[in-house]
């Protein structure tokens, strides 16, 4: 048994004004390629799974017609390897004329017409990672101006083969081109996963002021070892990384890997369950064709979501930390909670705890709260300060409470 004795407090709201474009007041969700399809650019032997206008409409499709647009996933958005070699004769992006036959205007209406929402990326570089062409400080304003007309809603702007003072140029500048268009592009930034995420490097204060989001660390892979190391760099940089988050400014962990092949049942709950309490994207990455209605029903789940999505956009942080055991705690509206409990362990045998709202500061409602577990869908009862809530916690697994005053 483990009982948790925590004194820390919440840090207060968003420090900082955010991006003035009026968008992502809570964390977006959708589709992206990247983690489940990567460059794959062989639509010859691989036709359904090759970056394409045939993939991108697939997915389109599976988000309006399996319920995930009307739960909020409405985004679906490109990655890397969208290009063709060159730029054309007015030095314009332009996409693989065999893969994408169509353009990225046509592709931008079909998704659109669906009632969803279209994102596009770039780099800021010579190059994109994968070696296409990039957006260099000189072509800033063309690429923005090519992407507003093609009816882009969201830019993801990358940061291979550049360096920092190409960097500390080209993200305010793409910012400021970006709003110059009069189209509302919601910016997601990678420049300070480049820069290691963390100060002096990175200046949060600014990002904030010129990015929707941003991509704090390396890129997830579909494995518990990434999502492990991922949770542990949001909690051991907390105290610099949580204040900066709010309305319009996220930081982004990276995509959702469930539903691909790394992660175990109780896994796949961790990922969203900390990624709900650290009001983080949820960017699936799988193929939406063929998700096993086990991890569609994690990823479907309307109070999960709920708390995700909640207005007051406070990232939560990690309050307690004992051997496998970890305790992560967002403030919601209305004086609500959502907690997890996560067990790193591989003990294979459920963790028996036992804590009280008290213990986990949770003391503003005297006449108790109710309890649910969110993943399992269970309502555990009413709760007074001191009652003991018990639970157990499975091996690499998770319990996410949330927790509804009374008052
Ligand atoms: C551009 O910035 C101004 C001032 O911050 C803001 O009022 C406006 O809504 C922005 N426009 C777009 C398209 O982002
Ligand atoms: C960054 O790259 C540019 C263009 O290649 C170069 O002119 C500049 O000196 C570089 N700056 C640093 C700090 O390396
Ligand atoms: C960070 O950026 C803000 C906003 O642009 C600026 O006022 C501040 O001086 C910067 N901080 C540092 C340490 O450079
Ligand atoms: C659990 O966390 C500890 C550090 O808190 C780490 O050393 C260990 O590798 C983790 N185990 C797993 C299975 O992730």
């Amino acid at each position: 048994m483990l009982h948790f004795s925590l004194g820390i407090l919440l840090g207060l709201a968003a420090c900082c004004a955010s991006l003035d474009n009026g968008l992502l007041k809570t964390p977006p969700m959708g589709w992206v390629p990247w983690e489940r399809f990567r460059c794959n650019t062989d639509c010859k032997n691989d036709p359904d799974n090759c970056i394409s206008e045939h993939l991108i409409k697939a997915m389109a499709d599976r988000l309006a017609g399996d319920g995930w647009l009307r739960l909020g996933y409405k985004y679906v958005n490109l990655d890397d390897c969208w290009a063709a070699n060159k730029r054309d004769a007015q030095g314009r992006l332009q996409p693989n004329p065999e893969r994408f036959p169509s353009g990225i205007k046509a592709l931008a209406d079909y998704v659109h017409s669906k009632g969803l929402k279209f994102g596009i990326y770039s780099d800021l570089g010579s190059k994109t990672c994968s070696g296409y062409p990039g957006t260099t400080l000189d072509t800033i304003e063309t690429d923005a101006k090519t992407f507003a007309e093609w009816g882009v809603d969201m830019l993801k702007l990358d940061g291979c083969f550049s360096n920092s003072s190409i960097k500390a140029a080209g993200y305010p500048k793409m910012s400021a081109a970006l709003n110059k268009t009069g189209r509302p592009i919601a910016f997601s930034c990678s420049w300070p996963a480049y820069e290691g995420g963390l100060p002096p490097k990175v200046n949060y204060t600014l990002l904030g002021k010129i990015c929707n989001l941003w991509r704090n660390f390396g890129d997830i892979e579909d494995s518990w070892d990434s999502l492990f190391h991922i949770i542990e760099w949001y909690g051991n940089h907390q105290d610099i990384i949580q204040p900066v988050a709010g309305p319009g400014r996220w930081n982004d962990p990276d995509t959702l890997i469930i539903g691909n092949f790394g992660l175990s049942y109780e896994q796949s709950k961790v990922q969203v369950a900390l990624w709900a309490v650290l009001a983080a994207p949820f960017f699936m990455s799988c193929n939406l064709r063929t998700i096993s209605t086990e991890a569609k029903n994690i990823l479907q789940n309307p109070l999960l979501i709920y708390i995700n999505q909640d207005n007051l956009g406070i990232q939560g942080k990690r309050i307690a930390k004992s051997q496998h055991l970890e305790v992560w705690k967002r403030p919601l509206v209305n004086g609500q909670f959502a907690v997890a409990v996560m067990n790193n362990g591989t003990d294979g045998t459920p963790k028996p705890i036992v804590t009280t709202l008290g213990l986990l500061g949770i003391l503003d409602c005297k006449a108790g709260y109710k309890v649910y577990e969110v993943l399992e869908k269970l309502f555990m009862g009413t709760y007074k300060l001191n009652d003991p809530i018990r639970t157990k916690v499975p091996p690499t697994g998770v319990v996410l409470f949330f927790l509804r005053p009374l008052c």
